[in-house]
């Protein structure tokens, strides 16, 4: 059984802290909605599907603490709580996607009880929660016919069981490739500066036996040069209308790399992580994170003070350098145009 970082019992939620990862498991407990907008932001919980799930539960915790007259007066607020943890981390859409959709059913259960209405909050972000590991595994199974037996496959950053509710989007495809009895190897690329492909992608896959090798990100295209690699799989934080995807920094350098070589570069995300509201990729806000991230390595210092840095978080794959979009119902090739709307549109 793949890890579940994130759990909801005796009305506390409990995330495990991906920054103490891999050298220590701590898992950190949450009943106050800015408590988790804060472990957002500071990535106690990270990866898109991830961020969605925590942010449903904060959602549902700010519920819990207003006292409101009608429904009218308790949707002012809620709409501050949702503000709140919508302004945490700007590119992963499933986080805004969490929140409409708790917004939603605020609306449709307007004729509850407040007592009522918060219950059914709770339920919400459970059923979320439950939904997105069961959604990973049908994405998983779908994606696991096109990794070919005895694939080595690279991957970057993490869209594993940690990015997600459970069992991952990515990882999920070669966690579902393994149990139909494939040999797969994962290569994993180390991700700097967060440095999730080491922390995690690592972690996760050692402890589910999948065999992994993990390399700095610099030295994926020497292994694709020798032939060391057959296929690229990655996750997303955003995909526009158009196929464009936004993920972590250094995907875009991944994809033109295994342009270069012939690979196929597939993307695995759920429909919640397509976002039809945009044209194309130019249109993804790309969050810029501290400049110490690049600077050091937790403590130590690895650069000059004062020097100038960028750091951005995630960059934008084109559409044309992707295989195919693999999602829970179905996988998008082709005119992504077409394609990803007819998923986004298709009755479950
Ligand atoms: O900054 P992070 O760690 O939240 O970024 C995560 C990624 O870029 C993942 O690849 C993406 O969210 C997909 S997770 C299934």
């Amino acid at each position: 059984m793949s890890i579940k970082p994130i759990l909801y019992e005796n009305n506390v939620l409990k995330m495990i802290d991906q920054r103490l990862l891999p050298v220590e498991e701590l898992w950190l407990e949450y009943t106050d909605y800015r408590a988790v907008a804060e472990a957002i932001k500071t990535m106690v919980v990270r990866g898109a599907p991830a961020i969605g799930v925590a942010a449903a539960f904060g959602a549902a915790f700010g519920a819990r603490e207003i006292v409101a007259e009608s429904y009218e007066a308790f949707s002012v607020e809620f709409e501050k709580v949702c503000a709140v943890l919508g302004a945490t981390r700007p590119t992963a859409v499933n986080l805004f996607w969490a929140l409409d959709r708790m917004k939603r059913c605020a609306d449709a259960h307007r004729t509850l009880s407040l007592a009522g209405l918060k219950a059914r909050l709770i339920g919400e972000a459970m059923e979320i929660a439950a939904e997105d590991l069961r959604l990973n595994r049908t994405l998983g199974k779908n994606g696991a016919e096109l990794i070919p037996d005895n694939a080595r496959v690279l991957t970057h950053c993490n869209a594993g069981a940690l990015a997600t509710g459970g069992y991952g989007t990515a990882l999920g495809v070669i966690r579902a490739a393994v149990e139909a009895g494939k040999k797969v190897a994962v290569i994993a690329d180390e991700t700097r500066p967060w440095l999730q492909g080491a922390r995690l992608t690592a972690w996760e896959l050692q402890r589910d036996n999948i065999p992994v090798t993990l390399i700095c990100d610099n030295m994926a295209g020497h292994l694709m040069s020798k032939g060391e690699i057959d296929c690229v799989i990655v996750g997303a934080d955003r995909i526009a209308a158009n196929g464009d995807t936004a993920n972590k920094i250094g995907t875009y350098t991944v994809a033109v790399l295994a342009r270069e070589h012939g690979l196929p570069f597939y993307v695995a995300a759920p429909i919640s992580t397509i976002d039809l509201a945009i044209p194309d990729g130019s249109h993804i806000p790309i969050e810029e994170r501290d400049r110490r991230e690049v600077t050091h390595s937790g403590e130590r210092q690895l650069a000059p003070e004062g020097v100038a840095v960028r750091n951005p978080a995630f960059d934008v794959t084109p559409a044309r350098l992707i295989t195919a979009i693999i999602t829970e119902r179905g996988v998008a090739r082709g005119n992504y145009g077409v394609e990803l709307k007819k998923l986004a549109t298709k009755d479950k």
